[in-house]
């Protein structure tokens, strides 16, 4: 009987002892996750570069610091140190030692050359295609922190855009319209060519010719509609000989003359506009 409970006391202090070294490892463990010895990101500034490190910082871990390319050192570490929980040394500050950033022109195209603009670098401007350089350079350098010269500057030197007729479709030119570039007009199904040039030719920023003008060779126009009147309804465009078309007064209005139908002959529609006057009085309905 003794001696089971010296064994019972044996294993019960055998547990006791390995949870103690568990919690003594666990303690250990979680107390080095929080210790001050870590460190936080180190901070970077413009143009800097961080290299050879990465989180968690952990005591005794380096990390490299550079200046990016157009930039320059102005003061500050170039390698820091976590101890202690705080990094050595001072952050490294770096300058901009380049030309100024390049505005966006409308007109030109800027090429052979990024940002960051180092000495020497070198952009070149040409004008899009319809447009017409008036001011500045084709070419600019980087030096010593300044532009030589001035970008290019082009105007648009095309034509306008084509003017649009009634029932015609324009085809075959797209814009920038240049010199030497020709617009097709099509009259739609239905309507045939009255006057002008089927084909505009675009001339020193103007069109030579004028717009093709169509005219309905069978169905009628939209049907007239007077104020105060509700229509057409019951018919859809285009309008095709025989087909009629019906209108309403609207609401507070009342039927004066006209009629309330009207049918596509001949290329006219029969009847007369109807013409409702206001009653007054129905606005709540
Ligand atoms: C660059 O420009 C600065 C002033 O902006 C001037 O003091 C310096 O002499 C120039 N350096 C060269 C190499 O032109
Ligand atoms: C425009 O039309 C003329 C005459 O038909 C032709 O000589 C010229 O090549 C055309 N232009 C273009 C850009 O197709
Ligand atoms: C346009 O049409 C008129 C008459 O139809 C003609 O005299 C003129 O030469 C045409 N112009 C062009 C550019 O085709
Ligand atoms: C149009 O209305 C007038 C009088 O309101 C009538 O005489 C005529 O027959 C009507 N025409 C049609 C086509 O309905």
């Amino acid at each position: 009987m003794i001696r089971l409970q010296v064994q019972l006391a044996l294993v019960l202090i055998a547990a006791l002892v390995l949870q103690s070294e568990a919690w003594l490892w666990w303690s250990r463990r979680s107390s080095r996750r929080t210790s001050t010895s870590v460190c936080r990101r180190p901070p970077t500034g413009q143009g800097v570069v961080r290299k050879g490190c990465s989180w968690p910082y952990q005591e005794g871990e380096t990390c490299d610091f550079e200046c990016r390319d157009g930039y320059r050192r102005t003061s500050g570490d170039t390698s820091r140190d976590c101890n202690g929980g705080t990094w050595t040394g001072q952050p490294l500050v770096c300058e901009y030692t380049g030309c100024d950033r390049l505005p966006y022109i409308r007109g030109s195209s800027r090429t052979g050359c990024r940002w960051p603009y180092e000495n020497g670098d070198s952009c070149s401007y040409t004008c899009w295609n319809g447009y017409t350089a008036v001011s500045g350079d084709s070419v600019i350098t980087c030096n010593n922190r300044t532009w030589s010269g001035t970008p290019l500057i082009c105007v648009y030197t095309g034509c306008p855009r084509p003017s649009f007729t009634w029932y015609s479709t324009i085809q075959g030119c797209w814009w920038p319209y240049v010199n030497g570039e020709n617009c097709s007009y099509t009259c739609r199904d239905g309507y045939s060519a009255e006057s002008g040039n089927s084909t505009i030719t675009c001339v020193d920023g103007a069109w030579s010719g004028t717009p093709l003008q169509c005219r309905r060779t069978s169905g009628c126009d939209s049907p007239p509609r007077r104020f105060g009147s509700w229509g057409p309804k019951t018919c859809r465009s285009p309008y095709e000989e025989g087909e009629t078309c019906t209108f309403t007064c609207r609401r507070g209005y009342e039927q004066q003359s006209g009629n309330t139908s009207t049918t596509c002959t001949g290329g006219q529609w029969t009847g007369d506009p109807l013409v409702c006057t206001y009653t007054g009085g129905s606005w709540r309905g």
